[in-house]
């Protein structure tokens, strides 16, 4: 099983949308996926369980209370399942924190899906803080995902999470972590500014830069408030091309074992 965190401290730049419909892509191509939602909002909750009422978080696992394995809630999906969010896990980030070794404990918690052949993948779809559920992603994960919205400051930021990254690994919390790279979302084709900023990051990071582009779609924004993934929602349209494409490059990235150390900044 590989780990991938979706992160990026800022908020609304896509870190949900793309862990849900990177998540039901890859299980859409036969990958067995475990989406975790780890932002207490719920917002990847809703998106793929909204019928379920009260299914288990983190919260157990974390605390040493309940084994990951009793926690994983399926979905309507084939091939895509689920660990659950809710506001619990705002109150968790303090407990956390009080224990010995508390960047180890979200790495610890998940290691019994590691020994195990469940899953191809678990997707980690992250808080958007630096807080300590993020940094745990950080260590637990085996690569990071960023996505970064089409806009003017849209590197802003990402300093700080790559001097974040590379402290997690330097410290020994996690020395195998790097980047499977940066993702454009929200890309606003009828705007010169959203090409010029796509323009801008392409020619600094290179093939650090996923080839994909996710546009902006209203599609894409009202499917969570069906309780859908893209794939349900529109099938046909540019969201759901776009998130396809991506699963597709991610599994390319994947297989050339292609990933890097650092975004250069
Ligand atoms: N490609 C897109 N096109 C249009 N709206 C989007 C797109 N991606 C995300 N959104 C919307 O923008 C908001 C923030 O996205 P979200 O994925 O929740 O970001 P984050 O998890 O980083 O906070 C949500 O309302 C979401 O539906
Ligand atoms: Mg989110």
């Amino acid at each position: 099983m590989k780990i991938l965190a979706v992160a990026n401290q800022k908020g609304g730049v896509g870190k949900t949308t793309t862990s849900v419909n990177l998540a039901a892509g890859l299980a859409a191509r036969g990958q067995r996926v475990l989406l975790v939602d780890l932002d207490p909002q719920g917002n990847a909750t809703s998106a793929v369980a909204a019928d379920l009422e009260n299914p288990p978080t983190l919260y157990g696992p974390l605390t040493g209370t309940s084994d990951v394995r009793s926690c994983l809630t399926p979905t309507r999906l084939p091939n895509l399942s689920l660990i659950a969010a809710n506001l619990d896990l705002a109150g968790l980030e303090i407990e956390v924190a009080r224990m010995d070794d508390h960047l180890q404990q979200l790495r610890r918690a998940l290691q019994p899906l590691r020994d195990v052949d469940t899953f191809d993948f678990a997707i980690l779809d992250c808080p958007p803080s630096l807080g300590i559920l993020m940094t745990n992603a950080l260590a637990a994960a085996d690569q990071l995902l960023v996505p970064v919205q089409c806009e003017y400051y849209a590197l802003e930021g990402l300093g700080k999470l790559m001097f974040v990254m590379g402290q997690i690994r330097d410290s020994g919390a996690n020395p195998s972590l790097t980047l499977s790279g940066l993702l454009m979302t929200m890309f606003d084709r009828r705007t010169n500014l959203a090409e010029a900023v796509v323009k801008d990051v392409r020619s600094h990071f290179e093939e650090v830069l996923y080839d994909t582009v996710i546009p902006r779609s209203v599609r894409l924004s009202e499917a969570p408030s069906f309780g859908r993934t893209i794939f349900e929602h529109d099938p046909r349209g540019t969201g759901a091309e776009a998130y396809g494409q991506l699963a597709k490059e991610f599994l390319k990235r994947h297989e050339a074992n292609l990933s890097f150390v650092n975004a250069p900044l």
